[in-house]
């Protein structure tokens, strides 16, 4: 049995927020902020309506030493579903109840507490109770998986007597164990340690004459997302960037670049050094055959043509020459985003496609949010709903660790398949 008070990393000074949701074991949540706080958190509580009908806000208040938010639309203008988590270095929510994960899988945002999930960057870890019957429902299997697929930890129910007098998992899982779960997320998190990974990020600049290029809408803020992730994990991380207006991220070596041909040098450079490519960049697929020496003149002229030729296509370039890197790519698309992906999959010889239909609104080019689906060689796919990018970056670290686990545990070869 695991017993509260810990010999855990610490929790001193950081912030918590306490989601506390309309379960029987909503009782518990008291014993639980009392123990953050004795870790030395700072703990502010967030309740469901139907919480505040087990336990009173005005306990939660007197302990956490903080007023505890209920609504969305509550007074001060302050905007707590914006504030709250912005700040804090974890949410938690026990007790989770089985509507509380529904609308975290969903995406639903019709309270404060689940309102804050969508604006959440910190670690979220959901300790569920409910009746034995409803864990094992397929819908609620069904969310844990989304919730976890998305970086969620989801701290499983115990089994025992239930609320409802009868034996079964459902109970909520006990304080030491949802204190571990806190603090095992709140440790720095070093499974990229060893590792070199080369990340490609953002456009590329093709020039027609000294002042003029051909350019694309790509912001770079998924290859920056990627590369910071992978450097806080541990990674070496060299970062090829085209033009981009982001902060250089702590810890990555940078290396800037404005065209695809000076994207490809750099990229060939550094690939024999790498264990990992992550190519997010935006490459120009033409850039013009002869740019001008200088600045093209009107003279009078009511129409210009532009001749333009291809670029190296760069991933399929390095991906033929590639002894042991796992190699990954995006496919941003308008239509057909499977079968499109698929296919660059294969003719790129990918280990993982990185999909996304930058049709979506509040995702692609420019967002601080994106949606993606993760495909790998066998077709397996991996929904990532709605999320900021640096969630992304770290789902799909984790997708790209577990494919190199597989890998180094089947211990052979992966064989490139074929171009186009
Ligand atoms: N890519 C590349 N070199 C290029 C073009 C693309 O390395 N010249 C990479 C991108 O960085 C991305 C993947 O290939 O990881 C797919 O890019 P995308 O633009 O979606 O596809 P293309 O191969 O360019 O095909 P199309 O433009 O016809 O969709």
């Amino acid at each position: 049995m695991k017993t509260s008070g810990s010999i855990g990393p610490t929790l001193i000074g950081k912030q918590i927020v306490l989601g506390v949701t309309g379960s029987i074991a909503a009782y518990k949540a008291v014993a639980l902020l009392r123990t953050l706080l004795r870790e030395g958190a700072r703990v502010h509580v967030v309740m469901t309506q139907s919480a505040t009908k087990f336990v009173t806000p005005l306990t939660f208040e007197v302990l956490s030493g903080h007023p505890v938010s209920t609504d969305v639309f509550e007074s001060h203008q302050e905007m707590k579903h914006l504030s709250l988590p912005a700040q804090a270095d974890a949410v938690v929510i026990a007790p989770a109840t089985a509507n509380c994960l529904a609308r975290a899988a969903l995406g639903l945002g019709d309270d404060l507490l689940s309102t804050m999930l969508l604006t959440a960057q910190c670690p979220l870890i959901l300790a569920p109770a409910m009746d034995g019957g409803m864990w094992s429902h397929p819908s609620v299997r069904e969310h844990v998986g989304t919730l976890r697929a998305r970086g969620t930890i989801v701290v499983n129910p115990e089994t025992g007597l239930l609320a409802s007098g009868r034996i079964g998992q459902g109970r909520l899982a006990e304080e030491g164990t949802i204190l571990e779960a806190i603090q095992v997320a709140l440790a720095p998190r070093r499974d990229w340690q060893g590792h070199r990974i080369l990340v490609s990020a953002g456009p590329t600049q093709e020039p027609i004459d000294p002042v003029r290029f051909i350019s694309n809408r790509s912001s770079g803020k998924m290859g920056y997302a990627i590369a910071e992730a992978a450097q806080a994990r541990g990674a070496q991380v060299v970062l090829v960037t085209g033009p981009t207006t982001l902060p250089t991220p702590r810890g990555v070596e940078v290396v800037p670049v404005a065209t695809a041909e000076e994207m490809t040098k750099a990229l060939s450079a550094h690939f024999a050094w790498s264990t990992t490519v992550i190519m997010a960049a935006a490459v120009a697929d033409f850039r013009p055959t002869s740019p001008a020496s200088h600045k093209i003149q009107k003279q009078g002229q009511t129409y210009q043509t532009l001749d333009l030729e291809r670029t190296t296509d760069i991933l399929a370039s390095l991906s033929a020459k590639r002894t042991t890197q796992l190699m990954v790519g995006f496919a941003a698309e308008t239509h057909d985003l499977i079968a499109h992906a698929k296919d660059k999959l294969a003719a790129k010889g990918l280990d993982l496609i990185v999909a996304n239909d930058v049709t979506v609104k509040g995702t692609g080019f420019g967002s601080d949010q994106n949606a993606a689906t993760l495909i790998d060689r066998q077709g397996a796919m991996t929904e990532l709903p709605l999320m900021p990018k640096r969630a992304l970056a770290d789902a799909i670290l984790n997708r790209a660790q577990e494919l190199l686990r597989t890998r180094h545990s089947s211990q052979t070869p992966t064989p490139v398949t074929g171009g186009r």
